[in-house]
């Protein structure tokens, strides 16, 4: 990637906030790495980056195993800004102090320019909002070394070796709080790094062309394809790059959301021109599913229904050499750390069956998933596959509490469409991590006309979430909700009830099963 104009490096001293400053980095247009603290400097010089950026980090400096750096770093003539923690570390390891003052500053803070001039500072007002979060502070700054902005709890809140290209600044400049952190960041990566700026869609596109095409030569590709905006994007690039040497296979489980088969159809086949194997298997699931109601069973017998069919495809393939995978940079970053406890068995349909000889081609492997649906955008991949929010492997299958039968499908996948077509028309899609219909294994009794009722209830999901990992139930409008339980109990046969989940995660998950 390096060819593509120039690369930052962000060595990581605290996963989420190396994250965010590699998005906003690409977001000025200039391609950017995580890389670990641990990390050689002469391997890290080898990348031959344009600047590294220090991010910050859960710990003190002074803490026993603070994560560090090899000092070498600052001799090497490439440019460093340190964030945060990074700022701390630039600033003990140079010969400055870091104190526990009890001063630390946690959100919002006043910044003041000390007037010294400053090349990340440039036509910014002296006085602007910053976000902190800090318990120890830097109070004297290294020789050589001018301080460039103060807070009123704290003397050195930016500091900058122009001459060596060496700067810290104690604030967060990556999050939105910082009302001008992306100029900053751009003075660094543009006028101190020398970026320009080249990492855009276009040249993401083409880059990814280019090494799709290297990497396979004339042979033939499958890729299993979900109707996710992983695996979507991921087709619609290799077939940019190969056309006709890809083929897709789509696995109808059945247990698919209204409309999505449908749409798979229209825009590969139809639209694209792509080369679509749709393996409707949705009998074969039911017979695997038949009286399963424990979820981890059914997470299993999907998984395995999912890998035998899709062999059964692949048998009429033989001369595919390579299978299409939608992994995304935040999988290869979190794949290199430790592993958080398992919750769930999560079984992502369209995985590898493990004994099958394909080498993997992974085009989005760098990507970030604002990008990859940027690329999405680009290629011309409708909206609704570019924009879907995520949705589990084993699909209705694990929102249906207890077993899963053709009739408790077809109730939730209704009220599950009325769910998703009133959070669109609500405007509410793309602010919501996830919004759906469950299924629970219980009757309860109503009145409809006259008559009395025993049916199902349907419990609506919603929740606001950055990550998955944790995540909050959404406040939906009153009046969204009302439209919700008056739809579904209305044009829902098999439903005479509508709650409505208010469980964080944790304690609960976002999916029922
Ligand atoms: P939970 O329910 O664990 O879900 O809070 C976190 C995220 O993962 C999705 N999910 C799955 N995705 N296979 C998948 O591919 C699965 O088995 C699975 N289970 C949950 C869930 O929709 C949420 O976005």
């Amino acid at each position: 990637m390096e060819d593509v104009g120039s690369t930052i490096l962000v060595v990581d001293f605290g996963a989420q906030y190396a994250q965010l400053i590699a998005r906003r980095v690409r977001e000025a247009h200039v391609y950017s790495e995580i890389v670990s603290r641990e990390t050689p400097v002469a391997d890290l010089l080898a990348r031959r980056p344009a600047g590294i950026i220090f991010s910050g980090g859960p710990k003190s400096v002074h803490v026993e195993g603070a994560p560090s750096i090899d000092p070498s770093i600052y001799g090497a003539g490439v440019p460093i800004l340190g964030i945060c923690y990074g700022a701390q570390l630039v600033a003990q390891q140079l010969g400055g102090q870091v104190a526990r003052t009890d001063q630390g500053e946690y959100g919002r803070t006043t910044l003041d320019l000390t007037g010294r001039p400053s090349a990340l500072f440039q036509e910014l007002p002296a006085t602007q909002d910053v976000w902190m979060s800090h318990g120890d502070s830097i109070t004297a700054a290294p020789p050589g070394f001018t301080v460039t902005a103060q807070t009123a709890a704290v003397p050195v809140a930016a500091l900058e070796d122009s001459a060596r290209q060496i700067y810290g600044v104690q604030f967060h400049p990556e999050v939105a709080h910082t009302a001008r952190g992306q100029e900053i960041l751009k003075h660094f990566l543009y006028d101190v790094c020398g970026c320009r700026p080249t990492w855009t869609r276009v040249s993401i596109i083409e880059h990814a062309v280019e090494a799709i095409r290297a990497q396979v030569g004339a042979s033939r590709l499958l890729c299993g394809l979900s109707g996710g905006v992983d695996s979507s994007v991921a087709a619609a690039l290799v077939h940019k790059a190969v056309g006709d040497q890809l083929t897709c296979v789509y696995v109808d489980t059945g247990l698919m959301r209204a409309g999505e088969s449908e749409q798979v159809e229209d825009t590969f086949r139809r639209q694209f021109g792509v080369d679509l194997v749709h393996a409707k298997a949705a009998d074969r699931f039911l017979e695997a599913l038949d009286g399963v109601d424990d979820p981890e069973r059914k997470r299993k017998a999907i998984g395995e229904t999912f890998i035998r069919v899709f062999e059964e495809v692949a048998t009429d393939y033989e001369d595919a050499g390579f299978l299409v995978q939608g992994t995304l940079y935040p999988d290869v970053i979190e794949s290199g750390t430790k592993d958080a406890a398992k919750i769930k068995s999560h079984h992502n349909v369209g995985g590898l069956p493990e004994d099958m000889q394909f080498e993997l081609v992974e085009p989005l492997r760098n990507l970030f998933k604002d990008e990859v649906r940027a690329v999405g955008e680009e290629l011309g991949l409708p909206e609704e596959i570019v924009w879907r929010q995520p949705f589990p492997g084993p699909g209705l299958a694990v929102r249906i509490v207890g077993t899963v039968t053709p009739e408790r499908l077809e109730i939730l996948r209704q009220a599950d469409a009325i769910v998703v077509e009133e959070i669109k028309k609500a405007g509410l899609h793309r602010e919501l991590w996830q919004a759906f219909a469950v299924l629970i294994a219980v009757r309860t009794v109503g009145v409809m006309g006259d008559e009395r009722t025993y049916a199902y209830p349907i419990v609506i999901r919603a929740v606001t979430s950055d990550d998955a990992m944790t995540a909050d139930w959404a406040r939906l409008p009153y009046e969204l909700l009302d439209r919700l339980s008056s739809r579904i109990i209305n044009e829902v046969p098999g439903v005479n009830r509508v709650a409505f989940d208010i469980t964080a995660k944790p304690p609960g998950t976002i999916e029922w099963e």
